[in-house]
């Protein structure tokens, strides 16, 4: 097929799922457009410490050995599953898959992904992305996909499955792709202040060169969620690399910071993602005024909003693996996995 009529295809795909989706939201009185009022459905595992009634019915055990029936420590007592502020980390048999699905089923939610693709990433690892995604993210659950890309024209086309919608957005083109992963921290504030937060209850923010290869499922939402790197969940924090330079906003002095935490994939509440991207975006701001780039660039950001903002749910490595590392015995349920990084082909700049 030619490119022009990739295109047509393209936008008759994208009015269908905008339109779709506008029927959703006429159908269904849940889903409005302000994210506080439906703040009491929104899943927060922990209010102070404490446990709060999820009126999910069933055998009711207590904090710390399990949250409600949903979550629970026991299965997994060799790696760490619970924070110092009580956030649950999430590791493969923590969690009641049907305890979750019924009660999210129940509140008929929708789940935002927003991915970004510039230059070569689109052919090298958008297909196999979104096509994963479309298997194993949120299945039986409603998703949209928000897909950036500096050239529509290429964006493949792939048929999605029931429940969900994708909607693809032109963005500008960096020429250094720390700036592209720098400028997506400002491009995701501004779409969920304009249409994001009016179309999902949860937002999951990730990175194109990865690929779904298990459920990744509804024990992942909350209401600001972080993910650990898969390289240093078990080093010493000293070892981390933040961005250590006092001149940076991203600084975080040795002795703090409590993971050290993969900018490949964060999510929340679209109002607690909003935050999160702008006071990241307003950190690198700074830092430009000031001539200097932070170590990892958005994800030194991020380590340091995570750290002045705790995350009310941590995703273990299971999620973000990278099988360069091997595979481990506490790796029990490999959820995504990094691609080859073949950054000489797909980076401008290395
Ligand atoms: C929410 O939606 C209603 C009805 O569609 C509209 O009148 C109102 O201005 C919207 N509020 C916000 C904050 O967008
Ligand atoms: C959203 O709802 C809350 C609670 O009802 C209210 O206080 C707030 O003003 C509303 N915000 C908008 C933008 O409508
Ligand atoms: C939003 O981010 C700012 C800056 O990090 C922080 O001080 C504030 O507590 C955050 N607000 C919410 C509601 O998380």
């Amino acid at each position: 097929m030619n490119v022009k009529g990739k295109v047509i295809l393209l936008m008759l795909a994208v009015s269908t799922a905008v339109v779709v989706f506008l029927e959703y939201i006429n159908r269904n009185p849940e889903v409005d457009n302000n994210s506080s009022q439906k703040g009491w459905w929104f899943l927060s595992w922990f209010k102070d410490g404490e446990e709060k009634d999820l009126e999910v019915g069933g055998e009711q055990s207590n904090y710390p050995d399990s949250w409600g029936c949903m979550f629970t420590t026991r299965k997994r007592p060799e790696v760490v599953t619970v924070t110092g502020w009580q956030a649950p980390v999430v590791w493969e048999d923590t969690y009641n898959v049907a305890v979750l699905e019924s009660y999210y089923a129940r509140r008929r939610i929708t789940v935002g992904l927003t991915v970004f693709a510039t230059g070569r990433y689109i052919d090298h690892y958008l297909e196999e992305f979104i096509i994963s995604a479309n298997r194993y993210f949120m299945a039986g659950h409603n998703v949209i996909f928000y897909i950036m890309v500096d050239d529509v024209s290429k964006i493949p086309l792939i048929e999605l499955g029931p429940r969900r919608s994708f909607k693809v957005f032109e963005i500008k083109s960096e020429k250094r792709w720390q700036d592209i992963s720098m400028m997506r921290m400002n491009t995701i504030a501004e779409h969920i202040l304009a249409h994001i937060q009016h179309e999902v209850d949860f937002l999951f923010c990730m990175d194109v060169d990865q690929v779904f290869q298990d459920n990744f499922g509804v024990e992942t939402l909350g209401q600001l969620v972080a993910q650990l790197q898969a390289w240093w969940y078990k080093a010493d924090p000293r070892e981390f690399t933040y961005e250590r330079r006092k001149q940076s906003a991203a600084y975080i002095p040795f002795g703090q910071g409590d993971f050290y935490y993969h900018a490949a994939i964060f999510g929340g509440t679209p109002s607690q993602v909003l935050n999160l991207t702008q006071a990241c975006f307003r950190g690198i701001l700074q830092d430009k005024k000031n001539n200097i780039e932070a170590k990892w660039h958005d994800e030194s950001h991020l380590n340091k909003y995570f750290l002045l903002n705790k995350p009310t749910k941590i995703l273990s490595p299971e999620y973000c693996w990278d099988y360069h590392i091997g595979l481990p015995s506490e790796i029990r349920n490999v959820k995504l996995s990094w691609q080859t990084k073949e950054y000489n082909l797909v980076r401008n700049n290395v």
